[in-house]
């Protein structure tokens, strides 16, 4: 690997203990010296429903954004849906939910016994979802793609003057020195839990005042477990998230603790903070879903079921609230709250993909890449829990990093990360 190369926001390298930049008050609609929310000042204009494009809606947040916008069917229309395979599914949804224009990116055909209705238009193809982020008629976009996939569609949307509501951290991992310079002024609001806790806790906080970002983690169905302990553990086995009912490739990513890697890498992007203030906690219980530490030793936590329509409604109604979609925290019958350090030297991917973040440039694509076929091999039983972290660290060894410098590189990058990965569980298969 090479030397450290790490860029901000607009591509300039940036140093670990630099202060955090101007970009993450803006962000947030706060003013640096008062800490009002931009809101506050802003004159209060009739409000007419936010209209919505849903990427990746048959998936596990593609589902439940439908269930928020079936809970405040006044504030929520949608305009778009995505889905990879699901055909039937997703125009299912459409009927439901009136929805004018679908996009299908990987089938390329609709399955027998499936009408679609004539007010109903259906287009297959990468660059049909693409397109639906930038439909006039759409005001916001939820990205729940999974992978490296969302990545085109969030620079779109960003680029179409589009709001981001993004759940697919992929996107900011692979690309965030793209997509960050086009993300200011509230128009990038995250759904992941972890983002969104600490989101919230920066709302009216001005942004010099911020020490460190501290990530959960819940630690995954594997917590405590040895490397020898792992060595035959199953997919179905990893599957069984003790907390949260997620995708496939999300669960895996929770269980080795990529997932937390990749939440630092996407905290670094979204709040423009250095790798060295960005800590990561296991607190099994996933109530407290993350913590912003002030330099007057002050910690703001975010808590709360956990139930990802909360974030992803907050996404949706921000900087509003709106009720919430499921039974409150009860303090009462909560028991005690456990906090542990991550076990780094068991589950590898967390130090990986931190150290690729540290690296930057094209770094975090062949990372993301490489584990991106290595769950896939998993979970098609063709390579070993542990051998993940290998296969990742086999790709990042062999990669030369580059400053990035557009979509396309990524792509390509992308490909030939996924290439050396393949080769590599082949031959250790
Ligand atoms: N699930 C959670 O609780 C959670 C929490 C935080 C963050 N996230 C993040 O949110 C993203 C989505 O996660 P998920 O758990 O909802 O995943 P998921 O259940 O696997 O759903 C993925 C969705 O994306 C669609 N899709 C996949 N590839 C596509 C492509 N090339 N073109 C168009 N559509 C495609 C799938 O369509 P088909 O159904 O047709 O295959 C499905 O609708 C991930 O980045 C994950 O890390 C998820």
């Amino acid at each position: 690997m090479q030397d450290d190369i790490k860029f901000h926001m607009d591509g300039a390298p940036m140093e670990d203990s630099a202060p955090i930049p101007e970009g993450l008050s803006s962000r947030l609609g706060v003013c640096p010296e008062t800490g009002l929310c931009d809101e506050a000042k802003a004159p209060k204009e009739q409000k007419r429903p936010k209209r919505i494009v849903i990427l990746g809606s048959t998936g596990s947040i593609g589902r439940q954004t439908l269930d928020v916008v079936q809970k405040h069917p006044d504030a929520l229309h949608v305009v778009g849906l995505a889905c990879g395979r699901h055909i039937a599914d997703m125009v299912a949804q459409a009927k439901k939910f009136s929805v004018p224009s679908l996009a299908v990116g990987q089938a390329s055909e609709i399955p027998e016994g499936v009408v679609i209705p004539d007010d109903i238009d259906l287009q297959f193809g990468p660059q049909a979802v693409v397109d639906l982020c930038t439909l006039d008629e759409a005001d916001l976009v939820v990205n729940a793609l999974v992978g490296e996939a969302g990545l085109a569609a969030s620079i779109a949307t960003l680029r179409a003057g589009k709001i981001l509501a993004l759940a697919n951290k992929e996107s900011l991992v692979v690309g965030g020195d793209l997509i960050m310079p086009h993300a200011s002024a509230s128009r990038l609001v995250p759904i992941d839990s972890e983002h969104g806790a600490i989101f919230q806790c920066l709302v009216g906080e001005k942004h010099s005042e911020v020490e460190r970002l501290w990530v959960t983690a819940s630690g995954g169905p594997f917590r405590g477990m040895t490397r020898e302990q792992l060595q035959h553990v199953s997919p179905k086995q990893a599957l069984a998230h003790p907390t949260w009912h997620m995708g496939a490739k999300i669960t895996i990513d929770s269980s080795t603790l990529m997932n937390k890697g990749l939440e630092v890498i996407e905290a670094h992007h979204l709040f423009a903070m250095p790798y060295d203030r960005i800590n990561v906690v296991v607190q099994p219980q996933s109530l407290v879903h993350s913590m912003v530490e002030f330099r007057d030793g002050s910690v703001k936590a975010h808590m709360g079921v956990t139930d990802m329509r909360i974030p992803i409604q907050y996404a949706l109604s921000y900087p509003d609230r709106w009720s919430a979609p499921v039974q409150p925290l009860d303090f009462c019958t909560l028991g005690s709250l456990q906090f542990e350090p991550a076990d780094t030297k068991t589950f590898r991917c967390l130090d990986l993909a931190r150290s690729a973040g540290q690296e930057g440039g094209t770094m975090p694509c062949a990372m993301n890449a490489a584990n991106e076929v290595a769950v896939a091999a998993f979970l098609d039983e063709r390579c070993s829990f542990l051998q993940i972290a290998d296969t990742v660290e086999h790709v990042m060894d062999n990669h030369c990093v580059e400053r990035v410098t557009s979509l396309e590189q990524l792509q390509e990058v992308d490909r030939k990360a996924r290439i050396s990965a393949s080769k590599y569980i082949a031959s250790i298969g």
